[in-house]
């Protein structure tokens, strides 16, 4: 997919989530270094540990694809302030983002909060020296 609105295409993409344990849709959507976007959902499980996050499945959809530098990042959830990644997403935007990209947080009502992902998760583990 050719970059377009991130902050639509992570709404948008929140209608595919597949929630029947927490009825909390998260749609998200990544952008990479030579312009494509790829868009994700959470995914849950009856054995509830199993439950892919809305961010995590847009970043692995695009790793799998072949992409390694991910840009920019907008994530959309039913909350109302602009909804926050949990940890484990957070360290996996550390491992494919710079410090410095932008992610953008989307609340229920549109309102949006950016922030960096150095911010979300400051002196992240980013390698093993
Ligand atoms: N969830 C996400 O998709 N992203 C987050 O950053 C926080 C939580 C999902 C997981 C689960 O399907 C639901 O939200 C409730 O935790």
């Amino acid at each position: 997919m050719v970059a377009t609105n991130l902050i639509e295409l992570a709404i948008e993409a929140s209608q595919n989530a597949y929630v029947p344990y927490s009825h909390f849709p998260i749609g998200a959507a990544v952008k990479t270094a030579d312009g494509q976007v790829y868009t994700g959902c959470n995914i849950e499980n009856a054995s509830f540990g199993l439950t892919n996050c809305g961010e995590r499945t847009a970043i692995f959809k695009a790793i799998s694809d072949g992409h390694r530098d991910l840009i920019e990042l907008a994530v959309y959830g039913q909350t109302e302030q602009p909804v926050s990644p949990c940890g484990a997403c957070r360290q996996v935007m550390a491992e494919f983002f710079q410090q410095d990209a932008k992610i953008t947080l989307i609340a229920k009502n549109g309102q949006t909060v950016e922030m960096t992902v150095g911010e979300l998760l400051p002196y992240s583990f980013t390698d093993l020296t």
